[in-house]
Protein backbone atom coordinates (compact mmCIF):
# COMPACT_ATOMS: atom_id res chain seq x y z
CA UNK A 1 0.00 0.00 0.00
CA UNK A 2 1.16 3.66 -1.08
CA UNK A 3 0.93 6.99 1.00
CA UNK A 4 0.08 10.03 -1.49
CA UNK A 5 1.77 13.33 -0.92
CA UNK A 6 -0.30 15.65 -2.62
CA UNK A 7 2.37 18.29 -3.25
CA UNK A 8 5.17 16.03 -2.86
CA UNK A 9 7.59 18.54 -4.54
CA UNK A 10 7.02 21.18 -2.40
CA UNK A 11 9.24 22.61 0.31
CA UNK A 12 7.72 20.62 3.21
CA UNK A 13 5.95 17.74 0.77
CA UNK A 14 9.93 17.01 -0.64
CA UNK A 15 11.38 16.85 3.11
CA UNK A 16 8.35 14.38 3.95
CA UNK A 17 8.60 12.55 1.07
CA UNK A 18 12.37 11.48 2.32
CA UNK A 19 11.22 10.74 5.42
CA UNK A 20 8.17 8.59 4.20
CA UNK A 21 10.77 6.31 2.06
CA UNK A 22 13.61 6.06 4.48
CA UNK A 23 11.05 5.09 6.99
CA UNK A 24 10.18 2.16 4.31
CA UNK A 25 6.81 3.55 2.97
CA UNK A 26 5.70 3.46 -0.29
CA UNK A 27 4.46 6.44 -2.10
CA UNK A 28 3.67 8.50 -4.99
CA UNK A 29 3.23 11.41 -5.72
CA UNK A 30 1.21 14.12 -7.51
CA UNK A 31 2.20 17.82 -7.87
CA UNK A 32 1.10 20.61 -10.45
CA UNK A 33 4.30 22.53 -10.59
CA UNK A 34 3.12 25.82 -9.92
CA UNK A 35 5.31 27.08 -7.09
CA UNK A 36 7.53 23.80 -7.11
CA UNK A 37 10.20 21.80 -9.64
CA UNK A 38 9.76 17.60 -10.61
CA UNK A 39 13.81 18.25 -9.94
CA UNK A 40 12.64 18.52 -6.15
CA UNK A 41 11.48 14.68 -6.62
CA UNK A 42 14.64 13.67 -8.62
CA UNK A 43 16.99 15.14 -5.75
CA UNK A 44 14.36 12.91 -2.55
CA UNK A 45 15.44 9.46 -5.07
CA UNK A 46 19.08 10.69 -5.17
CA UNK A 47 19.07 11.38 -1.23
CA UNK A 48 16.81 8.24 -0.32
CA UNK A 49 17.64 5.60 -3.36
CA UNK A 50 14.81 5.08 -3.71
CA UNK A 51 12.08 5.41 -6.73
CA UNK A 52 8.56 6.45 -6.51
CA UNK A 53 5.92 7.47 -9.23
CA UNK A 54 5.66 11.55 -9.32
CA UNK A 55 2.52 12.37 -11.87
CA UNK A 56 1.95 16.11 -12.78
CA UNK A 57 -1.89 16.25 -11.70
CA UNK A 58 -3.77 19.48 -10.60
CA UNK A 59 -5.76 18.80 -6.69
CA UNK A 60 -8.20 20.22 -8.71
CA UNK A 61 -8.63 17.80 -11.88
CA UNK A 62 -11.47 15.15 -10.76
CA UNK A 63 -10.61 12.85 -13.37
CA UNK A 64 -6.60 13.25 -13.28
CA UNK A 65 -7.70 12.26 -9.03
CA UNK A 66 -9.52 9.95 -10.12
CA UNK A 67 -7.04 7.88 -12.13
CA UNK A 68 -4.46 8.27 -9.89
CA UNK A 69 -6.08 6.97 -6.97
CA UNK A 70 -7.14 3.59 -10.25
CA UNK A 71 -3.33 3.67 -10.91
CA UNK A 72 -2.10 3.08 -7.15
CA UNK A 73 -3.13 1.16 -4.17
CA UNK A 74 -3.25 4.17 -1.96
CA UNK A 75 -4.35 3.65 1.98
CA UNK A 76 -3.75 7.06 3.11
CA UNK A 77 -3.24 11.09 1.76
CA UNK A 78 -0.62 13.07 2.88
CA UNK A 79 -1.99 16.82 1.69
CA UNK A 80 0.48 19.49 1.20
CA UNK A 81 -1.15 20.83 -2.36
CA UNK A 82 -1.97 24.66 -2.04
CA UNK A 83 -1.46 28.23 -2.98
CA UNK A 84 0.52 30.14 0.20
CA UNK A 85 1.73 33.15 -0.30
CA UNK A 86 0.20 35.75 2.45
CA UNK A 87 -0.25 39.22 0.32
CA UNK A 88 -1.06 37.14 -3.32
CA UNK A 89 -4.16 35.74 -1.59
CA UNK A 90 -5.21 39.28 -0.25
CA UNK A 91 -5.26 40.21 -4.31
CA UNK A 92 -6.48 37.03 -5.51
CA UNK A 93 -8.68 35.59 -3.39
CA UNK A 94 -11.06 34.07 -5.68
CA UNK A 95 -7.85 31.88 -6.79
CA UNK A 96 -6.93 31.01 -3.32
CA UNK A 97 -10.28 29.46 -2.34
CA UNK A 98 -10.75 27.69 -5.65
CA UNK A 99 -7.58 26.19 -5.64
CA UNK A 100 -7.20 25.24 -2.00
CA UNK A 101 -10.84 25.04 -0.92
CA UNK A 102 -12.23 23.56 -4.53
CA UNK A 103 -9.04 21.43 -4.69
CA UNK A 104 -9.28 19.81 -1.37
CA UNK A 105 -13.14 19.44 -2.03
CA UNK A 106 -12.06 17.42 -5.54
CA UNK A 107 -9.19 15.18 -3.39
CA UNK A 108 -11.75 14.05 -0.50
CA UNK A 109 -14.58 12.79 -3.25
CA UNK A 110 -11.70 10.70 -4.89
CA UNK A 111 -10.70 9.72 -1.83
CA UNK A 112 -14.09 8.67 -0.53
CA UNK A 113 -15.09 6.79 -4.01
CA UNK A 114 -12.54 4.67 -4.07
CA UNK A 115 -12.66 3.95 0.19
CA UNK A 116 -9.77 5.67 0.76
CA UNK A 117 -10.62 7.86 4.33
CA UNK A 118 -7.34 8.59 6.43
CA UNK A 119 -5.52 12.12 5.55
CA UNK A 120 -3.41 14.06 6.95
CA UNK A 121 -3.04 17.95 6.46
CA UNK A 122 -1.11 20.86 6.14
CA UNK A 123 -3.11 23.28 8.34
CA UNK A 124 -0.64 26.35 9.59
CA UNK A 125 -0.64 28.60 13.28
CA UNK A 126 -2.75 30.96 11.17
CA UNK A 127 -5.55 29.45 12.03
CA UNK A 128 -5.29 30.87 15.82
CA UNK A 129 -6.06 34.11 14.12
CA UNK A 130 -5.32 37.61 16.06
CA UNK A 131 -6.76 37.62 19.58
CA UNK A 132 -5.46 33.86 21.75
CA UNK A 133 -2.35 34.32 23.72
CA UNK A 134 0.52 32.62 23.52
CA UNK A 135 1.71 29.76 23.73
CA UNK A 136 -0.91 28.83 21.34
CA UNK A 137 -2.28 25.42 21.95
CA UNK A 138 -4.74 22.87 20.13
CA UNK A 139 -7.98 23.99 22.57
CA UNK A 140 -7.85 27.80 21.62
CA UNK A 141 -10.52 28.99 19.39
CA UNK A 142 -9.59 29.39 15.90
CA UNK A 143 -10.70 32.25 13.52
CA UNK A 144 -10.09 35.31 12.99
CA UNK A 145 -7.94 35.05 10.47
CA UNK A 146 -5.40 37.96 8.77
CA UNK A 147 -5.79 36.76 4.87
CA UNK A 148 -7.82 35.03 2.73
CA UNK A 149 -4.71 31.96 2.58
CA UNK A 150 -5.32 31.67 6.53
CA UNK A 151 -8.98 31.59 5.87
CA UNK A 152 -8.24 28.48 3.34
CA UNK A 153 -6.75 26.45 5.73
CA UNK A 154 -8.92 27.36 8.41
CA UNK A 155 -12.10 26.61 6.18
CA UNK A 156 -10.58 23.42 5.46
CA UNK A 157 -10.03 22.42 8.35
CA UNK A 158 -13.88 22.23 9.38
CA UNK A 159 -14.40 20.95 6.12
CA UNK A 160 -12.25 17.62 7.32
CA UNK A 161 -14.14 17.50 10.60
CA UNK A 162 -17.26 17.89 8.98
CA UNK A 163 -16.33 14.81 6.84
CA UNK A 164 -14.94 12.99 9.66
CA UNK A 165 -18.51 13.41 11.92
CA UNK A 166 -20.33 12.59 9.16
CA UNK A 167 -18.36 8.86 8.61
CA UNK A 168 -16.75 7.75 11.40
CA UNK A 169 -14.70 5.01 8.96
CA UNK A 170 -12.76 8.17 8.29
CA UNK A 171 -9.18 9.52 9.82
CA UNK A 172 -8.18 13.57 10.12
CA UNK A 173 -5.35 14.43 11.44
CA UNK A 174 -4.75 18.19 11.76
CA UNK A 175 -1.18 19.85 11.65
CA UNK A 176 -0.87 23.29 12.23
CA UNK A 177 2.84 24.45 11.34
CA UNK A 178 4.26 28.00 12.78
CA UNK A 179 7.33 28.69 10.73
CA UNK A 180 9.50 26.16 8.96
CA UNK A 181 13.03 26.85 7.97
CA UNK A 182 15.94 25.00 6.88
CA UNK A 183 16.45 22.36 4.53
CA UNK A 184 17.66 19.00 4.06
CA UNK A 185 21.84 18.70 5.10
CA UNK A 186 22.80 17.03 2.33
CA UNK A 187 21.76 20.68 0.38
CA UNK A 188 20.01 18.80 -2.16
CA UNK A 189 16.66 20.13 -1.32
CA UNK A 190 14.95 22.94 0.28
CA UNK A 191 12.93 25.99 -0.38
CA UNK A 192 12.75 27.64 -3.57
CA UNK A 193 10.61 30.71 -3.46
CA UNK A 194 9.52 32.18 -6.70
CA UNK A 195 10.97 36.25 -6.94
CA UNK A 196 11.80 38.58 -4.08
CA UNK A 197 10.63 35.79 -1.13
CA UNK A 198 7.88 37.10 1.37
CA UNK A 199 9.30 34.90 4.55
CA UNK A 200 11.97 35.90 6.79
CA UNK A 201 14.50 32.80 6.57
CA UNK A 202 14.44 32.79 2.30
CA UNK A 203 14.91 36.65 2.88
CA UNK A 204 18.04 36.15 5.00
CA UNK A 205 19.70 33.50 2.96
CA UNK A 206 19.12 35.60 -0.26
CA UNK A 207 20.60 38.60 1.44
CA UNK A 208 24.09 36.24 2.75
CA UNK A 209 24.71 35.35 -0.67
CA UNK A 210 24.34 38.87 -1.90
CA UNK A 211 20.80 38.50 -4.24
CA UNK A 212 19.57 41.33 -2.05
CA UNK A 213 20.80 44.00 -0.07
CA UNK A 214 19.59 43.95 2.89
CA UNK A 215 16.69 42.79 5.58
CA UNK A 216 14.04 44.64 6.33
CA UNK A 217 12.64 44.30 9.88
CA UNK A 218 8.77 44.83 9.78
CA UNK A 219 8.76 46.55 12.81
CA UNK A 220 10.91 47.37 16.11
CA UNK A 221 7.97 48.38 18.39
CA UNK A 222 5.95 45.24 19.14
CA UNK A 223 5.47 44.23 22.68
CA UNK A 224 8.41 41.62 22.52
CA UNK A 225 11.70 41.39 24.49
CA UNK A 226 13.56 43.54 21.66
CA UNK A 227 10.58 45.22 19.99
CA UNK A 228 10.73 42.52 16.94
CA UNK A 229 7.73 39.95 15.79
CA UNK A 230 8.07 36.54 17.29
CA UNK A 231 7.95 33.18 16.09
CA UNK A 232 8.17 29.38 16.43
CA UNK A 233 10.59 28.33 13.90
CA UNK A 234 10.67 24.94 13.58
CA UNK A 235 13.72 22.71 11.24
CA UNK A 236 11.70 21.57 8.15
CA UNK A 237 13.17 18.00 8.50
CA UNK A 238 12.04 18.08 12.11
CA UNK A 239 8.85 19.10 10.55
CA UNK A 240 8.99 16.02 8.15
CA UNK A 241 9.72 13.45 10.67
CA UNK A 242 5.79 14.97 12.74
CA UNK A 243 3.45 14.20 9.79
CA UNK A 244 5.11 10.48 10.13
CA UNK A 245 4.24 10.58 13.55
CA UNK A 246 0.93 11.79 12.89
CA UNK A 247 0.49 9.19 10.05
CA UNK A 248 1.20 6.38 12.15
CA UNK A 249 -1.38 7.13 14.23
CA UNK A 250 -3.86 8.62 11.60
CA UNK A 251 -4.17 4.69 10.27
CA UNK A 252 -5.07 3.31 14.04
CA UNK A 253 -7.33 5.83 15.11
CA UNK A 254 -10.12 7.02 13.78
CA UNK A 255 -11.76 10.75 14.28
CA UNK A 256 -10.45 14.05 13.74
CA UNK A 257 -7.42 15.13 15.57
CA UNK A 258 -5.50 18.39 16.07
CA UNK A 259 -1.37 18.57 17.01
CA UNK A 260 0.69 22.15 16.87
CA UNK A 261 4.15 21.15 15.65
CA UNK A 262 6.26 23.19 16.61
CA UNK A 263 8.89 23.75 19.12
CA UNK A 264 7.78 25.50 21.30
CA UNK A 265 10.39 28.81 22.06
CA UNK A 266 9.47 31.91 20.50
CA UNK A 267 12.59 33.78 18.30
CA UNK A 268 12.82 37.42 17.45
CA UNK A 269 13.26 38.36 14.23
CA UNK A 270 16.87 39.88 15.55
CA UNK A 271 17.83 36.38 16.95
CA UNK A 272 16.97 34.70 13.90
CA UNK A 273 19.06 37.24 11.99
CA UNK A 274 22.22 36.86 14.64
CA UNK A 275 21.81 32.74 14.44
CA UNK A 276 22.10 32.97 10.84
CA UNK A 277 25.23 35.15 11.79
CA UNK A 278 26.56 32.33 14.41
CA UNK A 279 26.03 29.90 11.50
CA UNK A 280 27.72 31.12 8.90
CA UNK A 281 30.21 33.56 9.88
CA UNK A 282 28.53 36.11 7.34
CA UNK A 283 27.30 39.33 8.25
CA UNK A 284 23.49 40.14 7.59
CA UNK A 285 22.80 43.75 7.14
CA UNK A 286 19.48 44.68 8.33
CA UNK A 287 17.30 48.23 8.55
CA UNK A 288 14.30 49.07 10.70
CA UNK A 289 11.09 49.10 8.67
CA UNK A 290 7.44 49.63 9.69
CA UNK A 291 4.89 47.07 10.36
CA UNK A 292 3.82 44.86 7.57
CA UNK A 293 -0.07 44.43 7.78
CA UNK A 294 -1.54 41.67 9.24
CA UNK A 295 1.32 40.65 11.41
CA UNK A 296 0.96 39.76 14.66
CA UNK A 297 3.41 40.33 17.64
CA UNK A 298 4.21 36.75 19.00
CA UNK A 299 3.28 33.34 17.43
CA UNK A 300 4.73 30.11 19.05
CA UNK A 301 3.56 26.58 20.15
CA UNK A 302 2.18 24.98 23.08
CA UNK A 303 3.58 21.70 22.05
CA UNK A 304 2.58 19.40 24.88
CA UNK A 305 -0.29 17.32 22.83
CA UNK A 306 2.31 16.57 19.67
CA UNK A 307 5.31 14.92 22.54
CA UNK A 308 2.42 13.42 24.96
CA UNK A 309 0.53 11.48 22.05
CA UNK A 310 2.50 11.03 19.32
CA UNK A 311 5.63 11.02 20.85
CA UNK A 312 7.33 13.56 18.74
CA UNK A 313 8.95 16.82 19.69
CA UNK A 314 11.33 18.93 17.64
CA UNK A 315 15.30 18.06 17.79
CA UNK A 316 16.92 20.82 15.73
CA UNK A 317 17.67 24.19 17.00
CA UNK A 318 17.49 27.25 14.79
CA UNK A 319 21.59 28.00 14.81
CA UNK A 320 21.13 23.68 13.00
CA UNK A 321 18.25 25.18 10.66
CA UNK A 322 20.43 28.57 9.43
CA UNK A 323 23.39 26.48 8.67
CA UNK A 324 21.44 23.88 6.77
CA UNK A 325 19.46 26.96 4.49
CA UNK A 326 22.97 28.18 3.69
CA UNK A 327 24.32 25.30 2.70
CA UNK A 328 21.11 25.07 0.31
CA UNK A 329 21.54 28.55 -0.84
CA UNK A 330 25.10 28.39 -1.43
CA UNK A 331 24.90 25.17 -3.60
CA UNK A 332 21.66 26.08 -5.42
CA UNK A 333 21.54 30.20 -5.19
CA UNK A 334 18.85 30.08 -7.91
CA UNK A 335 16.95 27.06 -6.18
CA UNK A 336 16.41 24.31 -8.94
CA UNK A 337 17.02 26.55 -12.09
CA UNK A 338 20.48 25.69 -11.35
C1 LIG B 1 3.38 33.57 7.33
C2 LIG B 1 1.92 33.25 7.42
C3 LIG B 1 1.77 31.82 7.84
C4 LIG B 1 2.51 30.92 6.89
C5 LIG B 1 3.97 31.33 6.89
C6 LIG B 1 4.80 30.49 5.96
C7 LIG B 1 0.08 34.63 8.36
C8 LIG B 1 -0.30 35.68 9.33
N1 LIG B 1 1.33 34.19 8.37
O1 LIG B 1 3.91 33.51 8.65
O2 LIG B 1 0.42 31.47 7.85
O3 LIG B 1 2.36 29.59 7.28
O4 LIG B 1 4.06 32.68 6.49
O5 LIG B 1 4.48 30.72 4.63
O6 LIG B 1 -0.75 34.19 7.59
N2 LIG B 1 9.72 39.58 8.68
C9 LIG B 1 10.60 40.65 8.55
N3 LIG B 1 11.14 40.88 7.32
C10 LIG B 1 10.87 40.12 6.22
C11 LIG B 1 9.97 39.04 6.36
C12 LIG B 1 9.41 38.81 7.60
O7 LIG B 1 10.88 41.35 9.52
O8 LIG B 1 11.40 40.41 5.13
C13 LIG B 1 9.17 39.27 10.02
C14 LIG B 1 7.65 39.27 10.10
O9 LIG B 1 7.17 40.54 10.40
C15 LIG B 1 7.42 38.24 11.21
C16 LIG B 1 8.58 37.24 11.03
O10 LIG B 1 9.58 37.95 10.32
O11 LIG B 1 7.56 38.83 12.48
C17 LIG B 1 8.20 36.00 10.25
O12 LIG B 1 7.59 36.38 9.02
P1 LIG B 1 7.30 35.29 7.87
O13 LIG B 1 8.51 34.46 7.64
O14 LIG B 1 6.74 36.02 6.71
O15 LIG B 1 6.22 34.32 8.50
P2 LIG B 1 4.81 34.66 9.21
O16 LIG B 1 4.28 35.97 8.79
O17 LIG B 1 4.98 34.40 10.66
Amino acid sequence: MAVLVTGGAGFIGSHTCVELLNAGREIAVIDNFVNSSPKACDRVRKITGKDFPLEECSICDEKALDSVFTKYPIEAVIHFAGLKAVGESCVKPLEYYDNNIGGTLSLLKAMRAHGVKTIVFSSSATVYGDKNQVPFNEKMETGKTTNPYGTTKLFIEQILEDVSKADREWSVSLLRYFNPIGAHESGLIGEAPNGIPNNLMPYISQVAVGKLKEVGVFGDDYPTPDGTGVRDYIHVVDLAKGHLAALDRALKVKGTEIYNLGTGKGVSVLELIHAFEEATGVKIPYRIKARRAGDIAASYADVSKAEKVLGWKAEKNIVDACRDSWNWQTHNPNGYND
